[in-house]
C-alpha cells in the first residue's frame, strides 16, 4: 500500500453505490491506494484497519474530491494577448482572428520556451487540483509547427489533440489548407495525437470542411471532438452528434434542435461548457441547468488559452457554472471530474471507485460546495496523483 487517508470529513467518490446522493458522498471516511497508485478501498474510517497496515494520514475533517479532469486546454503557445484583452474590455469584440497573432509568436519560439510554458501552465493547473489535462495543438498551423506542438503536448499529457484546423493561416486558400490538414499535416501529427478537433465557427471552418477533417482524423485512428457554436448558432453541434464525437465544446449559442440532438446523444457525446471563455469575452453564458434538465451530459473545462480564457482554474470554472449558469454545486463537481472523464472516454479517472487512479484533492474546506461558494480562493491543501502527493502537504 502506498497511501492511506482517514478522518476525511466529506469524501466525494462519484460512485452513488458506495455513498450518499449522486456524488456518492461518504462522511467520516477513509481511503486506501496500492503501490500501482490505484484506489483499493474507500468507506467508513473505522474500517480502515481491515484494508491497510499503514498508519493513515489524518485529514482532520477536510473534504476530499476526485482530481479535476480538464478536458479542453490550448497550453502549447508562446507570448500573450494582454493588449487584446485590454482592448476587448473597452469594447473591441472577440474574434477568431487573434489566434493568428499567437501563431506568429508560437512559430518564432524555441522548443525549450514552448515546452517550458506548457509545463508551467500544467503545473499551475495541478496546483488548483487538475490531475488530468487534455492539451491541443492549433497555434502552429504548419506541418512542422503542429507536429512539434503535439510532441510538446505529449510531454505534458497522454490526452493530446490535433487542432491543425483552428483557423486558416494568412496566405493560403482555405480549401488548400483543408487539403494540407487532412493530408501531410495529419500524417505528421497522428503519432503524437489521441484526438482530432476542429474549430467549426464563423471565421474558422464551415460544416462541410469540419466533416471532412474529422472524418479524415477518425480514419487515421484518432478520436473526434469539435469546437462548436461558440461565436454563433450554426451546424457544429449537430455535425458533432452526427459523427458521434466524444465532445461538443463551447455550446454557447444553441438552438432547440441542438439541445435535442445533444440530449438524444447523451451516452455518446458530452457537451463541454467553458464558462471562463464566456467570462473573458463578455459573452452570454449557456444555460447549463436547461441542458441538464433536458438530459444532456455536461462537462466543464477551462479552455486555457492566451486569447479567450487565460486561466487554468477549475475551481473558478465551477464558481461560474454555479453562480452564472444555474448548475448546482453537485452538478458542477460532477461535470468537472466524471463529466470531463466521460468527455475523454475514460473510466479510470474522475471518480474514487475501487480500481480507479488515486488522483484526488484534499481541500482546505469542509465540502465541495466551498469551491463554488468562495470564488477565486485557493482551497487546495494537497493534490495526489497516482497515489503520490505532488502538491502541498498530507
Ligand atoms: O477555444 N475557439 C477557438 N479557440 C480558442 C480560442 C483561441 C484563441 O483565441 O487563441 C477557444 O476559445
Ligand atoms: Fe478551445
Amino acid at each position: 500500500m502506498t497511501l492511506a487517508l482517514n478522518n476525511i470529513g466529506h469524501l466525494v467518490t462519484n460512485d452513488p453505490t458506495i455513498g450518499n446522493g449522486p456524488l456518492g458522498v461518504i462522511g467520516n471516511a477513509g481511503l486506501v491506494a496500492d503501490d500501482d497508485g490505484k484506489i483499493v478501498w474507500c468507506g467508513p474510517q473505522d474500517q480502515i484497519d481491515q484494508h491497510t497496515e499503514l498508519q493513515p494520514v489524518n485529514c482532520e475533517g477536510r473534504a476530499v474530491i476526485p482530481g479535476f479532469v480538464d478536458s479542453h486546454t490550448h497550453i502549447v503557445f508562446a507570448g500573450d494577448r494582454a493588449l487584446e484583452f485590454e482592448a476587448r474590455m473597452t469594447g473591441t469584440p472577440y474574434s477568431a482572428g487573434g489566434i493568428k497573432s499567437t501563431m506568429m509568436a508560437t512559430r518564432a519560439a524555441s522548443d525549450e520556451s514552448l515546452s517550458h510554458n506548457a509545463q508551467r501552465l500544467a503545473y499551475e493547473a495541478l496546483c488548483s487540483g487538475t490531475t488530468t489535462l487534455e492539451v491541443k495543438s492549433g497555434y502552429g498551423l504548419s506541418v512542422a509547427d503542429e507536429e512539434r506542438s503535439l510532441r510538446i503536448a505529449r510531454s505534458v499529457t497522454s490526452e493530446t489533440t490535433f487542432l491543425g484546423a483552428h483557423v486558416c493561416p494568412t496566405g493560403i486558400k482555405q480549401e488548400d489548407y483543408v487539403d494540407l490538414v487532412v493530408g501531410e499535416m495529419l500524417n505528421a501529427c497522428v503519432p503524437h495525437s489521441k484526438w482530432i478537433d476542429v474549430f467549426c465557427d464563423r471565421g474558422a471552418f464551415d460544416v462541410d470542411q469540419s466533416r471532412e477533417i474529422l472524418n479524415a482524423g477518425a480514419k487515421a485512428g484518432l478520436g473526434t471532438r469539435i469546437h462548436a457554436n461558440q461565436l454563433q448558432e450554426g451546424g457544429g453541434v449537430q455535425l458533432g452528434v452526427e459523427l458521434g464525437v466524444a465532445s461538443c465544446d463551447h455550446c454557447t449559442h444553441l438552438a432547440e434542435a441542438d439541445i435535442d440532438a445533444l440530449s438524444n446523444a447523451s451516452k455518446t457525446t458530452v457537451a463541454t461548457l467553458l464558462p471562463a471563455a464566456e467570462l473573458c469575452t463578455r459573452s452570454p453564458f449557456p444555460d447549463a441547468r436547461r441542458l441538464i434538465e433536458r438530459g444532456v451530459t455536461v462537462a466543464l473545462a477551462s479552455d486555457c488559452n492566451p486569447g479567450s480564457s487565460y486561466t487554468t482554474s477549475m475551481p473558478l470554472v465551477m464558481s461560474l457554472a454555479v453562480i452564472s449558469m444555474g448548475m448546482t454545486p453537485d452538478q458542477a463537481l460532477w461535470s468537472s471530474t466524471q463529466g470531463g472523464a466521460q468527455a475523454l472516454r475514460r473510466t479510470d479517472i474522475g471518480n474514487l471507485c475501487s480500481g480507479s487512479r488515486a488522483d484526488l484533492v484534499v481541500l482546505d474546506a469542509p465540502s465541495h460546495i466551498h469551491l463554488a461558494y468562495r470564488p477565486g480562493v485557493q482551497q487546495t491543501r494537497a493534490v495526489v496523483r497516482g497515489g503520490k502527493c505532488v502538491v502541498g502537504v498530507l
